[in-house]
């Protein structure tokens, strides 16, 4: 069997040879003390899950592993506006293929405005599309990042991408992320987003009290749902908003 070049980010483990505090943040949520091996599909793996379950904090944590700023960006963006990044980048195992990826990004929408300030101090917009992604809508900026910026070959580590865009444009961002795939990149995704998640080159990994799992794309809550109100929405709201 050939060797394969991706993944990139093969898989992530805590590591066995410290000891830790597991009272404490962040091995206090249940998702990140039973982080067990995290196995990266090729092309597309999602982390979906309750609100405070502990995405955000593994993204960052492996994005910061692998180099980047904790507020996103390049591997040249390195900067912080608060001091809130989490020790667990320094608790993981990552295991990587022998190819590295000639391009990177880590895409953070809880951060992003911070990157495009960064980014008109230091005048340096060409790869965006030229112009300042303050003079652009948010999801302008967005998808001016995913469609100008990304290059192919890459490792693209992304929290919440669609938090800017409309339905259209993130069925837009699905086709720029499949193309992209097909260009060798690998991405790792935490998103909300039940278009997003029906991507099928995809492993989900669905984060909850217990642990970390994988889960099918019709089993997750985003997507049941979605398509549960969707398809009865004048019902629920009747249960929704009924007077008590
Ligand atoms: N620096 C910190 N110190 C203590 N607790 C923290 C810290 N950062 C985050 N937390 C807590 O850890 C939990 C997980 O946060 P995280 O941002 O990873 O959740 P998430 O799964 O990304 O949620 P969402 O879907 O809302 O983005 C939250 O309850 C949060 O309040
Ligand atoms: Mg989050």
């Amino acid at each position: 069997m050939a060797l394969e070049p991706k993944p990139y980010l093969q898989q992530v483990s805590l590591r066995d040879d410290l000891e830790f505090d597991f009272e404490a943040f962040p091995l206090s949520l249940p998702a990140v003390r039973e982080l067990g091996t995290l196995e990266f599909h090729p092309d597309v793996t999602f982390f979906v899950g309750e609100n405070g379950s502990g995405k955000s904090t593994v993204v960052e944590a492996i994005a910061v592993a692998l180099g980047f700023g904790p507020e996103g960006g390049t591997k040249s963006v390195q900067f912080r506006t608060a001091d809130t990044v989490s020790s667990l980048h320094a608790m993981l195992r990552l295991i990587k293929s022998f190819r590295k990826p000639s391009d990177s990004y880590f895409l953070r929408a809880e951060s992003f405005y911070n990157v495009a300030t960064y980014m008109d101090e230091v005048d340096y917009l060409k790869g965006y599309g030229g112009r300042s992604l303050h003079k652009v809508s948010h999801g302008e900026s967005f998808m001016a990042t995913i469609s100008n910026k990304l290059r192919g070959n890459g490792l693209y580590i992304m929290d919440e991408p669609e938090s800017a865009l409309s339905p259209t444009r993130q069925l837009a961002a699905l086709s720029a992320i499949h193309k992209l795939v097909q260009d060798e990149s690998q991405f790792i995704i935490a998103t909300h987003s039940p278009i997003l998640l029906a991507y099928p080159r995809a492993k989900i990994y669905q984060f909850d009290s217990s642990g970390i799992y994988e889960i099918d794309y019709e089993d997750t809550e985003h997507y049941a749902i979605t398509r549960d109100f969707l398809n009865h929405y004048s019902k629920r709201l009747g249960d929704l908003l009924e007077d008590h």
